[in-house]
């Protein structure tokens, strides 16, 4: 057969439309959109929210030790389409029930010539935001690899407003940084999640990854350079090599969460929809806890992790933190310092640590018998100093013999600026750390509660045994000098960046805030904590962790009567909603407690003075309750007068509203329990 010209034109105008035409995935909603295409060869893709570009066409590559670059002569190859609506439970969190609803569009790609490789995108657009990762293929010419540069781009169409901490300085490999913020067109190399408000003064972006198991830690880099364009940059190993891997592989989500306002961020679920489902079939024994440990006293120089005469984990001490802990209703008591190799520098010795060996003035096993007796559990800790050979050769004993004295929780550590292999901090070298610890520890029915960690893609809903995490500047800045502290908005920041990622061990609850009450006055760029005594009990509720350290020495919250706060807050939510937020000034967040009906609220400021009028809409039509309110008391100042709070109660039901005055530097927390029927409101 011949073909007329004339369906030889249409054929032709038909069988490219399907190479080169877009693909669209729209969320459940309609508002987010990703458009796909091959352009001059190269796969992009540009996500839109009501119709207007967020980020705009934006490349999608890899380049390869000993390959040619995997990017350019690209052709579609197949789309396929999928769409998913279901709901989970969490076994803790701060919301019980997710739901993960979102549309799904894959697009295999194949180089047009030579070694003709073909990988595979998935992205998925949900209402809270849109995903996307590669998936490869075994194939002949792309068997084993090393990725040198993940050629990702993040194209923002508007020069948002940034809140970043950089992956470059000043301290290589961490988190603990203070926040700025700044234009994206500014940005050097920054650390996800990064948080940008648009300039609409509304709409939030919030990039970052999921489902990090087996590659390297994704920061962002190059805004400065190409103008608005946020490029993936991977941590590498000691050679400069990014990921070795072999396919069939795939990579981590790239996240962008998108929110009409801020207080629409939090709690942020995009990143848990993207990891697979729990692997812990039975998860009891993982236990949601507030607890007090053996720590500050380190932190401020009354006591020694290393042997001596102040050695803080001797066994009489760690007893006398077991019976406040059993007198007070905390669930756990952290132990540091008891183990040998803390002598010396113990950074630059990190060799020298033994995870089974106590000092002699600590017996294991009797604190972990008596723990057990008074019905609270050890958190035993583990810092490894970056000696990730040393800690890996002991993990089996030491866990088999933690799990056999009934201790389920690890306090674990990672100080070291280049841990012992010269590889990134945050390299696939230790992504495959981390979470070979966690799976060792989920083996040997152990909770992790990491510090210095890799930051958090969400790996809590596969393995619920993920308990907390710090990687962000926490309350120890605030015991130290020369670090100048935490300023007074630090934590209202976090809770729209880092927060979003998941719990924080930052550890509230320090009382002694000026830390020594007599002797001169005290220079403003001494340590000490940089909020009032109020705020403190408010980060409780503010700052989301399943494991909530009341940090302050026993000593310090004896007659104290706000500490009944810290015994009253739960630390396992089933609704959480933010009421009022600002990144860098102030959150107010209202939580119900899992499994019961009482709700705490949490407000916290910056160091100007607020106030909030809360209508209390969210509790239970019909009940009628009693709010406990500790606020900041009169004439409190985090600078000159951080201590007075005032405690009230006062009777409400759904109809009510609070009026919540903040101090400079202060918070206010509240406790609303149904009132006790029978009894005379007070
Ligand atoms: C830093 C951790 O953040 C802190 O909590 C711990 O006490 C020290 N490292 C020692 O491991
Ligand atoms: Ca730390």
């Amino acid at each position: 057969m011949t073909l007329s010209p004339r369906l030889f034109v249409l054929i032709s105008i038909l069988a490219p439309a399907s190479v080169h035409a877009q693909s669209r995935v729209a969320s459940p909603d309609g508002r987010n959109q990703i458009a796909v295409e091959i352009r001059d060869g190269r796969l992009v893709y540009g996500v839109t929210r009501d119709g207007r570009a967020l980020i705009l066409p934006s490349v999608l590559g890899f380049e390869f030790n000993s390959a040619p670059r995997l990017r350019d002569s690209l052709r579609v190859t197949d789309t396929t389409r999928q769409s998913v609506d279901e709901t989970w439970t969490q076994p803790w969190g701060e919301v019980t029930r997710v739901r993960d609803h979102h549309n799904e569009l894959k697009v295999s790609v194949a180089e047009t010539a030579a070694p003709n490789r073909r990988f595979t995108v998935a992205f998925r657009a949900f209402n809270d935001g849109v995903a996307f990762r590669y998936e490869f293929p075994a194939q002949p010419n792309l068997g084993d690899f090393e990725i040198t540069n993940e050629l990702t781009e993040f194209a923002l169409a508007d020069n948002g407003r940034a809140w970043w901490i950089a992956s470059n300085r000043p301290r290589l490999d961490r988190s603990e940084q203070l926040y700025s913020s700044a234009p994206v067109s500014t940005l050097d190399s920054v650390q996800t999640p990064l948080t940008i408000e648009l300039r609409d003064g509304k709409t939030i972006i919030v990039i970052h990854e999921a489902n990090l198991v087996d590659y390297a830690r994704m920061n962002l880099t190059g805004a400065r350079m190409e103008n608005r364009t946020l490029r993936a940059d991977l941590a590498p190993y000691a050679d400069g090599i990014k990921v070795r891997g072999k396919t069939p592989f795939v990579t981590p989500w790239r996240t962008i969460q998108i929110a009409d306002r801020v207080t629409d961020l939090s709690p942020s679920v995009l990143g848990l929809n993207l990891n697979p489902p729990s692997v812990i079939p039975n998860t009891s024994w993982i236990k949601p806890m507030k607890y007090v440990g053996i720590w500050w006293g380190m932190h401020i120089g009354t006591m020694t992790w290393s042997s001596g005469p102040k050695h803080g984990a001797t066994t009489t001490n760690a007893k006398h933190y077991i019976d406040f802990a059993a007198a007070n209703g905390i669930g756990g008591v952290l132990v540091e310092g008891w183990n040998v190799g803390w002598d010396g520098n113990w950074i630059d010795n990190r060799n020298a640590f033994s995870f089974t060996q106590p000092y002699p003035d600590y017996d294991l096993a009797e604190v972990a018998r008596y723990a057990h007796q008074k019905g609270v559990r050890l958190i035993v800790h583990n810092e490894t100093s970056g000696g990730i050979e040393n800690y890996e050769r002991q993990m089996d004993s030491a866990f088999a013999l933690y799990h056999s004295l009934g201790v389920d929780a690890i306090k674990s550590g990672y100080v070291t600026d280049k841990v012992g292999s010269g590889d990134s901090h945050w390299g696939q070298f230790m992504v495959r750390h981390y979470r070979h610890v966690l799976e060792k520890a989920a083996q040997y029915q152990i909770a992790m509660d990491v510090h210095e960690p890799i930051h958090d893609t969400g790996e809590r809903r596969t393995y619920p045994n993920m308990l907390s995490r710090e990687g962000a500047r926490g309350q120890e800045y605030n015991a130290w000098g020369g670090e100048g502290g935490n300023p007074p908005e630090h934590e209202t920041v976090l809770f729209f960046t880092r927060l979003l990622a998941g719990p924080m061990d930052f550890t509230p609850g320090i009382f002694d805030i000026l830390r020594e009450h007599t002797g001169p006055p005290r220079r403003n760029d001494q340590p000490r904590v940089r909020t009032t005594l109020a705020k403190q009990l408010a980060l409780y509720v503010v700052i989301y962790s399943p494991l909530q350290m009341a940090a302050d020495l026993p000593e310090n919250y004896e007659n104290q009567p706000a500490f009944q706060f810290i015994r009253d807050v739960a630390v396992d939510w089933d609704t959480t909603r933010v009421l009022e937020g600002k990144i860098g000034d102030y959150v107010v967040v209202a939580r119900r407690e899992r499994n019961g009906p009482s709700w705490f609220i949490g407000a916290i400021t910056d160091e100007e003075a607020r106030t909030f009028d809360v209508p209390l809409t969210f509790l239970e039509p019909g009940r009628r309750y009693v709010a406990e309110i500790y606020a900041d008391g009169p004439g409190a100042n985090w600078l000159t007068n951080p201590l007075p709070v005032t405690f009230s109660r006062r009777a409400v039901t759904r109809a009510s509203r609070l009026s919540l005055a903040l101090a400079p530097g202060g918070g206010q927390a509240i406790r609303i329990r149904p009132a006790t029927p029978g009894r005379p409101m007070p």
